[in-house]
């Protein structure tokens, strides 16, 4: 088993926070380049890790500490068929001594969340992960409560993250996010974007974000204005209600306020949501429904900046970048690029075919339906 270093201390919050003092493990390469796309930026968040990158690699160098600051052994991610965070759990956890987990639950077919689903069910990442399958989302909290009560009885101690991993501690790693732009913009590397375009699931991304943004912006550190978050919906109300977004970002200052002994970092909820912008445009029929315009978008980032987005999450955002940056007057505008583009291992094809129905079922429409 690898022990890890839970004292990592050396992420961009800890230089605004010094006292900050939470249990924090590494896994992504840092910071993630900023690239120039059209009149905007892009935050290459898709590079965080050649092992899995996007958005959740921040999330869980904080909760991966905070599991084995617990003395977990297990941590179980839960989410939908194609969810990241769930890829990245299972091929990150290994690394730090944690056998991964998995609760999941149907939704729409897509060629990202079929490729992701397929390495979910068919990993061979040291042991075997459990996989619980569920019928339908509703049908989480029961999941959840079946995967601690098992452990009970047999003496593993399982850590399960909500979907996302969107809690306060979860959304440190975007606090971290911000800082960590404002450095670059300080280092002259992007001029400060007033706009910082991203898609919103679980809310955990935006959240930290917004709360970052608005700690530079108090310090002068960066921004002197805070850039208004403009949080594109990938999943519907009242997941990614305003109110939502802001009650996490002001639990999460909370949390940084009492961690860093830092009380300045406890910033109001009216403050908080003065720079939020929710943009529902973009969700078409719901989570994991593809849209024409995410589609089109995905054409221009592959012809325009050589990677692939997907039509869950990535796609939608990025359809309101393209437009925000077409706008005129609007200032610097950064689209946060979430969705991982580091290559996928290869499933087990023996370990696929040996999954139960649900799964086979699914797997089967998404073949006939995709190319
Ligand atoms: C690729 C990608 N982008 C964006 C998001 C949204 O982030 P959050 O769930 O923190 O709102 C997710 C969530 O899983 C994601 O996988």
């Amino acid at each position: 088993m690898v022990s890890a270093d839970t004292r990592v201390r050396d992420r961009p919050i800890h230089r605004v926070f010094p006292r900050l003092d939470v249990p924090w493990v590494r896994l992504g390469d840092w910071p993630t380049p900023v690239e120039a796309f059209g009149e905007g930026f892009l935050k290459r968040d898709d590079l965080s890790s050649p092992v899995y990158g996007g958005n959740k690699v921040r999330t869980l160098e904080v909760l991966f500490g905070e599991a084995l600051a617990e003395g977990a052994t297990h941590v179980y991610a839960t989410g939908a068929f194609g969810t990241n965070h769930g890829a990245a759990t299972l091929l990150h956890a290994p690394r730090v001594g944690l056998r991964p987990g998995l609760v999941l639950f149907p939704q729409p077919t897509s060629s990202a969340a079929r490729a992701n689903f397929e390495v979910l069910l068919g990993a061979e990442v040291g042991r075997r992960p459990e996989v619980m399958v569920l019928p339908h989302w509703s049908a989480l909290p029961w999941g959840m409560a079946r995967v601690r009560a098992r452990h009970r009885r047999h003496g593993g101690r399982p850590f399960v993250m909500v979907p996302g991993g969107a809690t306060p501690r979860g959304a440190l790693g975007y606090v971290s996010a911000g800082f960590e732009v404002a450095e670059q913009i300080e280092a002259g590397v992007l001029p400060a974007p007033e706009r910082i375009v991203l898609p919103v699931g679980s809310t955990c991304t935006t959240a930290g974000l917004l709360l970052g943004t608005q700690l530079c912006a108090a310090l002068g550190f960066g921004w002197r204005r805070p850039p208004v978050i403009q949080a594109v919906r990938v999943t519907p109300w009242p997941v990614t209600a305003p109110g939502r977004i802001v009650s996490l970002a002001q639990a999460a200052g909370r949390e940084l306020a009492r961690q860093a002994r830092a009380p300045e970092a406890a910033l109001s909820r009216a403050r908080l949501g003065s720079t939020l912008e929710v943009d529902g445009r973009w969700l078409g029929w719901g989570y994991g429904r593809e849209t024409a315009a995410g589609k089109r978008a995905v054409d221009e980032f592959r012809a325009k900046a050589g990677f692939e987005l997907d039509t869950t999450y990535s796609a939608k955002g990025a359809a309101a970048f393209l437009e925000a940056i077409r706008r005129p007057g609007g200032g610097p505008t950064l689209f946060w690029s979430t969705k991982s583009t580091a290559p996928l291992p290869e499933p087990a094809r023996a370990a696929l075919s040996a999954v139960n129905g649900r799964a086979t079922r699914w797997l089967a429409r998404a073949d006939r339906s995709l190319p």
